[in-house]
């Protein structure tokens, strides 16, 4: 029997034609496209600036730079998150401080970060943990009352809305990942959006080498050629070849949504009864960007989370985790002495979590056959 991927990506003709006439172009790397790309992301979240980039690690990293954020300052972030989201403090030079989640919606505190500010707390950094948007607004009155600068990793997030708000424009910086992966891909890929004219300018020129003048500006038209090197700045920018599939992913971004609701109902319904503990529902108005599909394997299955991913393995679902708290990993304990029991929320879930599989491109067949294996271990065998 075929297996079920995990998170195929879900690219059609439209996709493949926009690469193959972006080859036949000329012009590979960051051109027109990028630039167009900017512009339909800026228009799709109500964000003043988007400036497309190579990862959403890159702009997380360009986000605190852009904040002046460097050595002696402090980071306060969730642990349950992928690794990047805190290896960018330590590449500025800063300290990233973990707050325990909240432990019905899997994201960061706002009252645990609030307890995590010190003296030399200079952001909060919340991730929209598995597409479900974060108490934006009680960010934004933290980030006010204590001078802090809000960045947002919004990884697992392109289509959300908090308190009426396009995430995109809750923050101060905002940062997306069009990782393959992602509900949006270009393969690899992220954007940064932010409100600051200043911020905006900076973070252009950190990511392309500390160069004043973009290549597209060099060589692309009329004018001269030079251009000065204002700051050691860092290779991230975006080609045209990836943004030409970004439009395209653009374009297709609602319709793929409705395609990952129709999956999270046939998930919600189908595990309904079984003892596990599901996603919680979002807050009325909020938008869920349905990235990913995780439930905790409690104790009372009967399974450990390992060997129940591994049984649905034996029986081709390719499921996953998401994740392993950062400071139960060997370079966070080793640098700073993280020990488990300190954020027993991030920890329940990084011990019990799994993510079913869950795209845009997934047929409703996919999930009634996740639902059926999952009902059988759960309720038949044991481990
Ligand atoms: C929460 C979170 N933040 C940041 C990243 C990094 O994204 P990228 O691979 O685009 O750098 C990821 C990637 O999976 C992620 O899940």
């Amino acid at each position: 029997m075929a297996t079920v991927p995990f998170a195929p990506p879900a690219i059609g003709q439209e996709e493949i034609d926009a690469v193959v006439s972006t080859l036949a172009s000329g012009w590979l790397s960051t051109g027109p496209r990028v630039h167009e790309f900017e512009r339909a992301f800026a228009a799709y979240t109500g964000a003043p600036h988007a400036i497309a980039l190579n990862s959403c690690t890159a702009a997380l990293h360009l986000a605190l730079l852009a904040s002046g954020i460097g050595p002696g300052d402090e980071v306060v972030t969730t642990p349950l998150t992928f690794c990047a989201t805190a290896n960018v403090a330590l590449h500025a030079g800063a300290t990233p401080c973990f707050a325990d989640i909240d432990p019905e919606t899997w994201n960061l505190s706002p009252a645990a970060a609030r307890a995590a500010v010190t003296g030399r707390t200079r952001a909060v950094l919340p991730v929209h943990y598995a597409g479900r948007p974060a108490e934006t607004a009680a960010f934004r009155e933290l980030a006010a009352s204590h001078g802090l600068t809000l960045i947002e990793d919004a990884a697992h997030a392109v289509e959300a809305v908090s308190g009426g708000r396009k995430v995109g424009t809750t923050a101060d910086y905002t940062c997306f990942s069009f990782y393959a992966t992602k509900n949006l891909t270009t393969g690899e890929g992220g954007m940064l959006t932010t409100a600051s004219d200043e911020g905006a300018r900076f973070a252009r020129i950190a990511g392309l080498h500390g160069m004043s003048r973009d290549a597209w500006a060099r060589y692309g038209g009329a004018g001269s050629p030079h251009y000065d090197v204002v700051m050691p700045g860092f290779k991230y920018n975006m080609m045209d070849l990836q943004a030409a599939i970004g439009l395209r992913q653009l374009a297709g971004l609602e319709r793929r949504l409705a395609r990952r609701e129709a999956i999270w109902r046939i998930y919600d319904e189908g595990l309904a009864d079984l003892p596990l503990t599901r996603p919680a529902p979002v807050e009325r108005g909020d938008v869920h960007a349905r990235h990913l599909y995780t439930i905790l394997v409690t104790p009372d299955t009967g399974w450990s989370r390992d060997a129940l991913v591994a049984a649905l393995a034996a029986r081709g679902i390719t499921a996953s985790v998401h994740f392993r708290a950062l400071h139960l990993h060997p370079f966070y304990q080793e640098r700073f002495g993280f020990v488990r029991g300190q954020f027993p929320a991030a920890e329940r879930v990084s011990d019990t979590v799994i993510s079913l599989p869950l795209s845009g491109a997934m047929p409703g067949a996919d999930a009634e056959r996740v639902v059926d294996t999952l009902r059988q271990l759960v309720l038949g065998e044991r481990a």
